[in-house]
């Protein structure tokens, strides 16, 4: 608790993002904080962006090409589908948006606890949105079955984030296939935010974007905030084969909304494979390691993760998730209590893949906390 506040965190929730309110509230420096709760790469930017940023700064100084076109080509040839499915966006945000808007779902079926973006959007566009829950005893793993029962009541748009934040669970082909064929039999449009996929140990078995050709009621959102370390840049993509849809955004869409810095950045940042096999390689030994360390732990429930955060549910009576929020922000270290999320409540929390001397620390504080 900060000295002279009265509140808590049993009272307040912070979200991955609000680091400076967190670090007014609890008068810790925000630099000094190890951020468990951005779901953001730990290697930061590339080093090649870094460099070849500072040597172009002058791209400012015109206006970007308005078609995106160089920026397009290295997107499309980055996941393997073509230039003319691709759409950029001010991140993956102004896309969620603008499909919203055009789309104009009237009853949205979105599967959760997710993300809450997708909701806001629909309803601020006028529409109803209901929650497929994914069930806790089904380690929130979705269930066909039960999400063909609520589609069959006048769904338009069906949202999956995937992989899901924060469950951390993933449908692979096998599933999404049927999802996507029952849903173009039903004329309901697909929305899958894979923000998450490249951290995930086969991300080709994830993706959807093979199959934009076939699902033309399919739109895919991507963006480079969380895998490579770009938050503040701005920028999304969409993958669709609608060419309606992109001819509709296109139409729509303020021009310029990316500018000059942020798509070259884009452009390299894509290329750089050098910085994404390092992610990749970090992530998967580092996720091993939590699942080996808290998979062996009695007082907690670890989710079997697909992204680069775990969520965790506590076993120990006497512990919440507000609690072990506070003990360990006074430690400096910020995990995502995700009491907030519909569906869950105060036993669950959720940390995201750091450098592995930081991992090691938050082991050791949970390891404690928890009574292991
Ligand atoms: C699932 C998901 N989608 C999208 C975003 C935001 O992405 P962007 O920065 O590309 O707008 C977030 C941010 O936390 C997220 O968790």
């Amino acid at each position: 608790m900060g000295s002279g506040d009265s509140m808590t965190n049993i009272d307040m929730q912070f979200h991955g993002s609000d680091i400076e309110k967190v670090e007014k509230f609890y008068h810790i420096k925000k630099e000094e904080i190890v951020n468990f709760s951005g779901n953001v790469n730990p290697l930061g930017l590339s080093a090649l962006v870094i460099s070849e940023l500072k040597n172009h700064i002058e791209l400012i100084s015109a206006y970007p090409d308005r078609d995106y076109t160089s920026l397009r080509q290295v997107i499309a040839k980055y996941i393997s589908v073509h230039p003319d499915q691709i759409l950029v966006g001010n991140g993956s945000t102004e896309l969620i948006s603008l499909f919203i808007k055009i789309i104009h779902p009237e009853k949205a079926t979105i599967i959760g606890p997710t993300y809450s973006e997708y909701e806001r959007e629909i309803r601020i566009d006028g529409g109803r949105s209901i929650s497929q829950a994914l069930k806790e005893e089904n380690d929130f793993k979705v269930d066909f079955e039960s999400l063909k029962e609520d589609l069959a009541e006048d769904t338009d748009l069906l949202v999956i984030c995937n992989p899901n934040n924060p469950t951390s669970t993933a449908i692979e082909h096998a599933e999404l296939r049927q999802i996507l064929d029952y849903c173009l039999a039903h004329h309901i449009f697909v929305l899958i935010d894979e923000t998450y996929v490249e951290f995930t140990d086969n991300p080709d078995n994830v993706t959807g974007s093979m199959f934009c050709e076939t699902y033309t009621n399919l739109f895919i959102i991507r963006g480079v905030s969380k895998f490579f370390a770009a938050p503040g840049l701005r920028l999304g993509y969409a993958v669709t084969g609608n060419k309606e849809l992109i001819h509709q955004m296109n139409s729509l869409k303020n021009p310029w909304t990316i500018n000059s810095l942020a798509a070259y950045a884009g452009e390299l940042m894509l290329q750089d494979t050098d910085y994404i096999n390092k992610t990749k390689a970090l992530i998967k030994t580092e996720k091993n390691k939590f699942i080996t360390i808290l998979g062996s732990w009695t007082n907690v429930k670890v989710y079997a993760p697909s992204a680069n955060f775990i969520l965790v549910k506590i076993m120990d009576p006497t512990i919440t998730a507000p609690m072990l929020f506070e003990s360990l922000i006074k430690e400096k270290i910020m995990i995502r209590d995700a009491s907030g999320f519909p569906f869950l409540n105060n036993k669950y929390f959720r940390f995201c893949i750091n450098k592995p001397e930081e991992n090691d620390l938050l082991i050791e504080h949970l390891k404690k906390l928890l009574n292991q």
